[in-house]
């Protein structure tokens, strides 16, 4: 067994209870959230210098798709995806898909975080963002119809990553990944990182 595997298995044991059925349970989310902590910071604000992005105020719908997106190799099944290769195996800390619904209920709790912006122009991205309005809304508020999360709380730096990946492939092609497959295409129409970064920064406008 690898060391990085052993490892996540070992915070598994560490933080798995009891498992009850029924109502997601945010006080034992709280408990199972420690280990996330450490990255994604205690108020689930996000952490840019180990790449891990804001939680707080993400729709509980596509939180849980993501972490079971990590846990069967979904996403972060590509060698080239190093942070989402992390992130997939700290997903094998939530042993059952019922602490999986209390730390999304967990977070749930926790306030919206103002994300950081970055440097690129919005009122070019007005026009780029023309063709993601039909999933990601008219503010960038999301779809849950369409399974398309809110972008206009997530951190500039952390979108164009993302943007990144669909476009050179290592998110959005895993056998599986129905929804990261509606999105990959759509970062393909974003020629280079300035595009993304104006894109992003026109979404982040959408907050003011
Ligand atoms: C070692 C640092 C680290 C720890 C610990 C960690 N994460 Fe992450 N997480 C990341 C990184 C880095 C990413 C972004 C990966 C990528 O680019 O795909 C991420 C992404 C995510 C996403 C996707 C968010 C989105 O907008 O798509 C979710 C959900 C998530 N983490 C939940 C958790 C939960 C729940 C825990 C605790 C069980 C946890 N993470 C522990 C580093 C970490
Ligand atoms: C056909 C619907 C559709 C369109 C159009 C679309 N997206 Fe998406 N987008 C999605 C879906 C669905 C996801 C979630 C993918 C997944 O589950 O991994 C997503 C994910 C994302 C993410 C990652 C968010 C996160 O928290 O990890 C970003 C950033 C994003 N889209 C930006 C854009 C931008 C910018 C455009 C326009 C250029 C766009 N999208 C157009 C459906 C769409």
């Amino acid at each position: 067994m690898s060391g990085p595997r052993l490892f996540a298995l070992l915070i598994g044991c560490l933080v798995s209870g009891s498992v009850i059925a029924g109502e997601p349970d945010a006080d034992r989310g709280k408990r199972l959230y420690k280990v996330c902590a450490g990255c994604h910071g205690f108020s689930g604000e996000g952490n840019e210098i180990v790449g891990a992005p804001s939680l707080a105020g993400q729709e509980t719908w596509y939180l849980a798709r993501q972490i079971g997106n990590y846990q069967h190799g979904i996403r972060g099944g590509n060698g080239d995806d190093t942070l989402g290769v992390s992130m997939a195996m700290m997903a094998q800390a939530l042993t059952s898909e019922e602490h999986s619904a209390d730390v999304v209920a967990y977070i749930n709790t926790l306030p919206r975080p103002t994300p950081a912006t970055g440097a690129g122009d919005p009122a070019r991205g007005a026009s780029l963002y023309a063709p993601c309005v039909a999933c990601h809304g008219e503010q960038g508020q999301g779809n849950e119809a369409l399974q398309a999360p809110a972008l206009n709380l997530m951190p500039a730096w952390y979108q164009i990553a993302q943007l990144k990946k669909f476009k050179e492939g290592s998110r959005g092609r895993q056998p599986g990944d129905t929804y990261g497959a509606q999105m990959a295409p759509m970062a393909a129409v974003l020629s280079n990182e300035a595009d993304m970064a104006d894109v992003t920064a026109y979404i982040l406008s959408l907050n003011e």
